[in-house]
């Protein structure tokens, strides 16, 4: 196949991987900065280019798009999707999980629990949306937010305030949540391909910290997701229309909760702590897939 990897930077690991797995299986790979694609848009003359030179014939497409060019990247994605390539994750389904909002209505709707979560506008209403939600503890989360930046803690009802106050006085798009307590600091990541989780990792926050991320100090170790989890996690990947997702759940006493579901998950984490061949994994989806596209 021929394939374009788009991304950045092709020296990140996750790019690396990619790269590697796929010529390591004898195909043609690419990497393209989405920020130097260009379009052209008309009926019937799709076209893009990249510094300077016309780009096209691309089988498949792996977007790595960050959270800071959402979208631009998902703009270009969607041109090479008009052009008639396959991408594991399309731009809409990008947009979807991007959002935690969004993503968690449309889980919720397909029946997939999740923390419960209320969102308003009105400072009129916070009262009466704090109510709707239940006790404190609450978390605050930034609906855009990424590697628990912008999630936060409100352990009393007048922190909880004091937090959707100042947020709203930012003009900020944030979303409230019940605290998971039986959590414990930990969350499973589970790496979705396809209709299997390849690998799964436990994350588990430092002393102090409720944030397992990695980029919080949170540490990583292999785990053994549940039939459960498993399943869990296939649903929601599904269910936002990504082919390739990081899903990660925290365990709760009804049973697994969804708290997001990352289109571009990060592989360096996972492939280090499993000593899976996740890249291996996605290469060999995304062939298959793009083969039944033609
Ligand atoms: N409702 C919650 N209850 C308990 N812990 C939570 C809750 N929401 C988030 N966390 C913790 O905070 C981390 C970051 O939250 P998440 O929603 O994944 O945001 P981000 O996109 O910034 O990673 C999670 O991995 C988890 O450890
Ligand atoms: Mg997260």
């Amino acid at each position: 196949m021929k394939l374009a990897i788009l991304s950045r930077n092709g020296s990140l690991y996750s790019t690396r991987r990619l790269v590697e797995a796929a010529r390591a299986r004898g195909h043609s790979v690419r990497v393209l900065d989405p920020l130097r694609c260009y379009m052209r848009i008309a009926p019937g003359g799709f076209a893009m280019h990249y510094k300077g030179r016309p780009v096209s014939g691309y089988d498949a497409v792996i977007p790595r798009i960050g959270t800071s060019i959402t979208r631009y990247g998902t703009a270009v994605l969607r041109q090479f999707e008009l052009m008639g390539s396959y991408s594991p994750n399309p731009s809409d389904a990008i947009l979807r999980a991007r959002d935690k909002l969004r993503t968690h209505q449309i889980l919720a709707a397909q029946g997939i629990d999740l923390p419960t979560t209320v969102f308003g506008d009105n400072p009129d209403d916070t009262q009466d949306l704090l109510s709707l939600l239940g006790p404190p503890p609450h978390v605050i989360k930034l609906t855009e937010g990424t590697q628990g930046a912008g999630v936060m803690l409100a352990e009393k009802a007048s922190a909880s305030r004091a937090v959707v106050e100042a947020l709203r006085g930012l003009y900020a798009n944030f979303v409230v949540q019940e605290f998971v307590a039986e959590a414990g600091g930990s969350d499973l990541r589970c790496l979705v391909v396809g209709d299997r989780v390849v690998a799964a990792m436990r994350r588990q926050a430092p002393e102090g910290e409720f944030r397992s991320n990695l980029h919080r100090g949170g540490q990583a170790s292999a785990a053994e997701a549940s039939p459960e989890e498993r399943a869990v996690a296939v649903r929601s990947a599904r269910a936002l229309g990504l082919g390739v997702a990081g899903v990660d759940l925290v365990a709760s006493a009804r049973g697994p909760l969804v708290l997001e579901v990352n289109s571009t998950p990060g592989l360096e984490g996972v492939e280090g702590a499993c000593g899976v061949d996740v890249a291996g994994a996605i290469i060999d989806y995304v062939a298959e897939k793009a083969k039944k596209n033609q």
